[in-house]
């Protein structure tokens, strides 16, 4: 019979037998397979063999470093690395403007900090887990079973840890079996909270690239601060599960605006909310049109550099969901 506790304990006994009393690592982004991974490996072994680590780029989100430690430490996590790499991160991105260049910049140094901080704070892992789903396998184009899995985070496509690791045949994967919404189940079943569960994609670069042109930390603090009244009133007015993926993006442009007598200029924020099914094609949410108006008076009143709110009303083709 097929239920979560008959495939967690199965995945249980699977990793304890592959792993015995050698140590696993997995890197965690604060999403949703990679946490219900770290909930499988914290019921399955002692804690003290599973390794977490969580590199905070400063491109995160308003909170999300302090959400992600409280959620692991709530599923048992002793051995957690939360890495502050906001520095490094805002000025390796500094003066750089072209999107692909940032997106590479931000990938070699994940890669780069991994390595250092595995290093330098003695992490002895033989194992390296990592929350490949079944879909992922699938579209790898090598179907399931084959020793050539894919690796999805874009951070670890290029890591050489991951590389070795494979050759070792030391990876563990426990949600490969799994569709999507399974993984959300079997969340649920283990006490991952549906703040968690339910929290829409967000691209491993981070708010770079909702950041258009050069990345600063004045941006991104003006950025974080707008995502999150934008999300924060979308979950207050019961819309946030209806839509697929939701974000604000800050646009390098400003353009004038009026407080009393005086014109000054103003930052301008798209607002963008799509309906989709994969996020390969997507339609931009239809919301009624007084939510719009109402998140948009309290944006600009709550962030003064903010001037302007526009709302992105482009599907997927042609436009694409991110806007770099
Ligand atoms: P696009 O913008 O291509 O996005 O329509 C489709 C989905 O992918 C996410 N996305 C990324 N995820 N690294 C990621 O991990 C990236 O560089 C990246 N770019 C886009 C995007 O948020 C959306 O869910």
């Amino acid at each position: 019979e097929w239920t979560m506790q008959n495939y967690l304990d199965d995945v249980s006994q699977d990793i304890k037998k592959q792993v015995g009393d050698e140590d696993v690592l997995l890197l965690i982004s604060g999403g949703v397979d990679s946490t219900v991974v770290a909930g499988i490996l914290l019921k399955a072994l002692p804690p003290a063999q599973v390794h977490l680590m969580y590199v905070d780029t400063g491109l995160m989100r308003k909170n999300e470093t302090i959400e992600v430690e409280e959620n692991l430490k709530r599923l048992g996590a002793k051995n957690l690395y939360i890495v502050n790499a906001e520095e490094k991160f805002l000025s390796a991105l500094k003066g750089k403007e072209d999107p692909e260049e940032k997106r590479r910049i931000i990938g070699d140094l994940f890669i780069k900090i991994q390595q250092e901080e595995i290093e330098k704070r003695n992490v002895n892992a033989s194992f390296l887990a990592q929350g490949t789903l079944y879909t992922d396998m699938i579209e790898s184009g090598k179907g399931v079973g084959s020793k050539a899995k894919v690796i999805k985070s874009h951070h670890n496509v290029r890591s050489p840890l991951v590389e070795q690791k494979r050759r070792e045949n030391k990876i563990i994967e426990p949600l490969s079996m799994l569709y999507k919404d399974e993984v959300r189940r079997l969340g649920r079943f283990i006490g991952i909270s549906e703040s968690v569960l339910e929290r829409h994609p967000f691209p491993g670069p981070g708010l770079a690239v909702r950041i258009l042109g050069e990345v600063t930390k004045e941006k991104c603090e003006i950025l974080r601060e707008a995502d999150y009244i934008y999300i924060n009133e979308l979950k207050n007015r019961g819309l946030y599960n209806d839509i697929w993926q939701a974000f604000a993006v800050l646009l390098p442009v400003k353009s004038v605006g009026v407080t009393g007598d005086d014109r000054h200029y103003g930052y301008v924020l798209a607002l963008r909310a799509v309906v989709s099914s994969d996020g390969m094609t997507a339609d931009a949410y239809p919301f009624p049109m007084k939510d719009l108006l109402e998140i948009s008076a309290m944006i600009t009143n709550r962030v003064k550099s903010i001037g302007r709110v526009v709302y992105d009303v482009s599907s997927k083709p042609p436009a694409t969901i991110e806007w770099e």
